[in-house]
């Protein structure tokens, strides 16, 4: 310890040197433990509980994640109803989640559409009768001018199958069959085997449809 050191007294403004610094954290150093080198290994435990965390997770996702698809939430799922859920529920009951959850926001829940930007759905002449027009609408899209019950119309109608959400058979005949027979629209269902034909009778279109393309074909 310096001399300076011992003189000094509280309150002194006499200035630590070189020195006394080295004395006091020589002091400082023999209270504490010597800074080591490495790492201390997390604990076996853990890392066992961790990664039986993680394959708990994996299989969890593999079994109820459903194929990461976007579509297979089932709302009215309960436990136990695996063989119910492998069972497709009537197209009508399909077609009217389908129809709340996709068409809804621009035709409207009761079918009316909005005047001048979608046409109607119910009582629509387009959607009754021949079934190839809604199904031939739905797998590519329409767009165009169109007249629906003597009001004009210059959309874009989205594509539900190929080139758009890409629906299956199933799916597409589920929201036919509820288009036509709700708001006294009175049509007859659409099979899946239906929209299977007309599918693959239309597999080299590409694009949407014009509203002339659909009416030379199938007329109201
Ligand atoms: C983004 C808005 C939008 C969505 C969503 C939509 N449509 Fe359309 N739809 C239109 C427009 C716009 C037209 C008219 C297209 C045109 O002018 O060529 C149309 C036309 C139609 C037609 C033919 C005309 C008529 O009124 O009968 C049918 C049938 C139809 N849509 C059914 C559906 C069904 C079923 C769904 C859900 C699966 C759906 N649409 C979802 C906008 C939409």
């Amino acid at each position: 310890m310096s001399d300076k050191m011992k003189e000094r007294l509280p309150g002194d403004s006499v200035p630590y040197e070189d020195d006394d610094i080295h004395v006091i954290h020589s002091q400082l150093l023999r209270e504490k433990d010597e800074p080591s080198e490495g790492f201390s290994p997390v604990p076996m435990l853990l890392l066992f509980l961790f990664g039986g965390l993680v394959f708990w997770s994996g299989v969890y996702l593999a079994n109820y994640g459903g194929e990461f698809k976007w579509d297979v939430y089932d709302p009215e799922w309960k436990p136990g109803m695996t063989a119910a859920v492998a069972e497709k529920p009537p197209l009508m009951v399909t077609g009217e989640r389908l129809f709340k959850n996709n068409c809804q926001a621009c035709h409207q829940a009761n079918g009316a559409g909005v005047p001048g930007a979608f046409p109607p759905l119910a009582g629509s002449s387009w959607v009754v009768g021949d079934e190839a027009r809604i199904v031939k609408i739905l797998l590519r899209g329409l767009s165009g001018p169109i007249e629906v019950e003597g009001n004009s119309y210059n959309g874009n109608m989205p594509s539900y199958g190929e080139n758009g959400a890409g629906w299956n058979d199933y799916q597409i005949a589920s929201v036919a069959t509820y288009v036509r027979a709700s708001w006294d629209n009175g049509a007859p269902e659409v099979s899946e085997e239906a929209v299977a034909a007309i599918r693959a009778d239309t597999a080299g279109k590409s694009g949407a449809w014009s509203g002339e393309e659909i009416l030379g074909a199938h007329p109201l």
